[in-house]
């Protein structure tokens, strides 16, 4: 029986191993339960997911009846027309959920490209002196792939706010596209809740990986295949971007303009980093002065992280593809313009007035984690006094870069 039992076992391990894609043979060690890589993951995409199931996600991403109450999909906050961003009619920097008044506590980033994100990892680079996270979805990564990101709208009281897995297995059981589900995921498809949700996540992973979701058609990408030029500001600013000694951008907001693979121009390197945005004091659950967003440091520590707390003011680098045409800018929706986004990183430390209120450095974080916001690199690394590293205008030939970054769609509504 316990040889059975082992040889059961052996079993079982042959097979996850099997399983695993080709790339955890780079897995080198394990920090917490999460991988540290050898290497970088190479670019992904495209994807070519089968059309039937884009088609279904594609239904399933705007269908109202999967809220409690009905009239809430993930299209409301994922607007189309605001290249799938936005706040639901939220004025206040974070979204309005499905019931009158209940405000999340994060600003909706574009599902654009969302497909892209890669999971969870640690990677050490040859000059850096330890292991740092990339990726996973959400500003905290604390989801690994669209079918494990699902659940977290669904369920979210300040979201979609239904009770239970249960209840939005039973609304996609009723749903129109129910018939689709079960063609393409197996008659049995929809019988189990675990099922069904599993559906509708493969379902919304092949949306989200579909053209219409990651449509490169920006006129940056133009410029690169050589079939549209740059004005001369937003070549400036795509300069200023890349110089380490001005903006910096891109040493965080990676991107590549000579090769052909519109992938390697995601403007994220997928890591994550603390800088110190200021408080957004319209969201109601900072009405409690005690209550922060810590962002990574919550994965860290489910994670099992050492240290978790190193890692509290962190979030997602966000890919900066059709940033004009977000609502409102940062995590935490704290920015009402763009060019405030940007002028934020050359004036933070230098005119601390003008962004936080009182002149409080980082009073976003508790005070105990403010010395883990960014103040080593450029354009960080001032002090009050000090010359900033991007002028007015220098600022402005930026934005205009960024601009260029809106896929052809959104083109017109930046
Ligand atoms: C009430 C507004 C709202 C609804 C409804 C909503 N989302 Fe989101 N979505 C957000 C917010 C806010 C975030 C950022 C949350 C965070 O970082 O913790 C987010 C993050 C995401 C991301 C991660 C993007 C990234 O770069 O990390 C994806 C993908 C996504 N949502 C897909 C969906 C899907 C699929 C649905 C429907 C099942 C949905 N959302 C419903 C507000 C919403
Ligand atoms: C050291 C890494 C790093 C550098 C350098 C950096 N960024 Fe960022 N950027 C981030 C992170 C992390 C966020 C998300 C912060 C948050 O939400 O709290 C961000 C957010 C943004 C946003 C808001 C995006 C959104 O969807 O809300 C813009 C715009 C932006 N960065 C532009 C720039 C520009 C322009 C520069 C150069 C002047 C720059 N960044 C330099 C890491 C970096």
């Amino acid at each position: 029986m316990r040889v059975e039992a082992l040889l059961a076992g052996v079993a079982l391990a042959l097979v996850l191993a099997l399983t695993v894609p080709a790339s955890a043979a780079d897995v080198v060690a394990r920090i917490g339960v999460t991988p540290q890589r050898a290497a970088m993951p190479g670019v992904t995409g495209p994807f070519n997911p089968s059309p039937g199931r884009a088609a279904l996600g594609r239904l399933a991403f705007f269908d109202p009846r999967l809220s409690e109450p009905a009239g809430t999909s993930c299209a409301s906050c994922h607007d189309p027309a605001k290249a799938f961003s936005g706040n639901h009619g939220s004025r206040i920097g974070v979204p309005l959920g499905s019931r009158p008044g209940l405000l999340g506590v994060r600003n909706t980033p574009s599902a654009l490209y969302a497909a892209y994100v890669p999971p969870l990892f640690f990677y050490q680079d040859d000059d850096a002196p330890a292991p740092t996270p990339f990726g996973g979805l959400f500003a905290d990564g604390r989801a690994d792939d669209v079918p494990a990101l699902v659940r977290h709208p669904l369920l979210d009281s300040n979201e979609m706010h239904n009770r239970s897995l249960d209840a939005v297995a039973a609304k996609l059981r009723g749903a129109a596209y129910a018939e689709g589900l079960k063609r393409e995921f197996g008659a049995g498809a929809l019988d189990t809740t675990p099922g069904a949700i599993a559906a509708l996540g493969r379902a919304m992973e092949s949306f989200l990986q579909s053209r219409e979701m990651a449509p490169f058609s920006s006129r940056y990408d133009a410029w690169v295949q050589g079939k549209a030029s740059l004005r001369p500001q937003e070549l400036r600013g795509l300069k200023l971007f890349k110089n380490p000694d001005k903006g910096n951008c891109a040493s965080c907001h990676k991107f590549n303009e000579t090769s052909s693979n519109p992938a390697r121009s995601m403007f994220t390197d997928y890591g994550f980093d603390a800088i110190g945005v200021p408080r957004n004091r319209a969201i109601p659950a900072n009405r409690n002065a005690g209550y922060f967003d810590p962002g990574l440091c919550i994965t860290a520590r489910a994670s099992k992280w050492p240290d978790s707390g190193q890692w509290c003011g962190y979030f997602r680098t966000p890919s900066l593809r059709n940033v004009a045409v977000r609502e409102r800018w940062m995590h935490n929706g704290v920015f009402t313009t763009l060019r405030d986004a940007v002028a934020f990183y050359a004036t933070r430390s230098i005119e601390p007035e003008r962004w936080y209120r009182k002149g409080e450095l980082f009073d976003d974080l508790p005070e105990r984690y403010r010395g883990n916001v960014n103040a080593a690199t450029l354009p960080y690394n001032r002090r009050k006094g000090m010359q900033p590293a991007l002028n007015d205008d220098e600022i402005d030939a930026i934005v205009a870069f960024l601009r260029t970054l809106t896929d052809a769609p959104w083109a017109g509504r930046q």
